[in-house]
């Protein structure tokens, strides 16, 4: 069992460890972050909806989004939000609305991602919480759900 301290330690420096080995780092966490809502905002169907919910609050923002995915990635820990609240009181985001924000995710990651494995780290993530949110948000998740057996 060992020391549950030493064991967060060691399991958060393995994690951290393997991302580098596959280029993910904070630096470029903070370009994909950037360059994913630079995109995000240039597109007709999404950008009105985070610039209605937003505003001028893109500098609080964009760095909740690095830790945000720092935490995700590399499992840094600084993140502390509520995403399912959060997304539950945006009330013009339809289902379709999770393809249209994973195929700019992916876009995004082909464009700037170190490493291809870089790619499908991060889209492994993104695909396990788009449909966590949406099974939050309409009881229902939006991509085909492998299963066992
Ligand atoms: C249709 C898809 C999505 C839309 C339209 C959307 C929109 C938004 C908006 C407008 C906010 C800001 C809410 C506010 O501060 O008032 C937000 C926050 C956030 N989004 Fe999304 N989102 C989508 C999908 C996702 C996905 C797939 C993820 C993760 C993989 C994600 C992660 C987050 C996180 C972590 C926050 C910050 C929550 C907090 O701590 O306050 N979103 N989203």
């Amino acid at each position: 069992m060992g020391d549950p301290v030493v064991t967060a330690h060691a399991r958060r420096a393995e994690i951290q460890r393997r991302a580098n080995v596959i280029g993910i780092d904070e630096a470029y966490i903070s370009l994909l972050v950037d360059e994913f809502y630079r995109r995000i905002r240039a597109d007709e169907t999404l950008g009105p909806i985070f610039e209605e919910a937003i505003g001028d609050r893109w500098d609080y923002h964009l760095p909740r989004m690095k830790s945000f995915w720092a935490s995700v990635a590399l499992n840094a820990g600084t993140y502390s939000g509520q995403p399912v609240p959060a997304h539950k009181k945006l009330s013009q985001v339809e289902q379709s609305h999770f393809q249209t924000w994973l195929a700019l995710f992916r876009q995004t990651l082909q464009d700037t991602a170190p490493t291809p494995e870089a790619v499908d780290y991060f889209m492994e993530r993104a695909n396990r919480i788009a449909e966590s949110l949406q099974l939050a948000m309409f009881g229902f998740p939006g991509l085909p759900v492998k299963r066992q057996g």
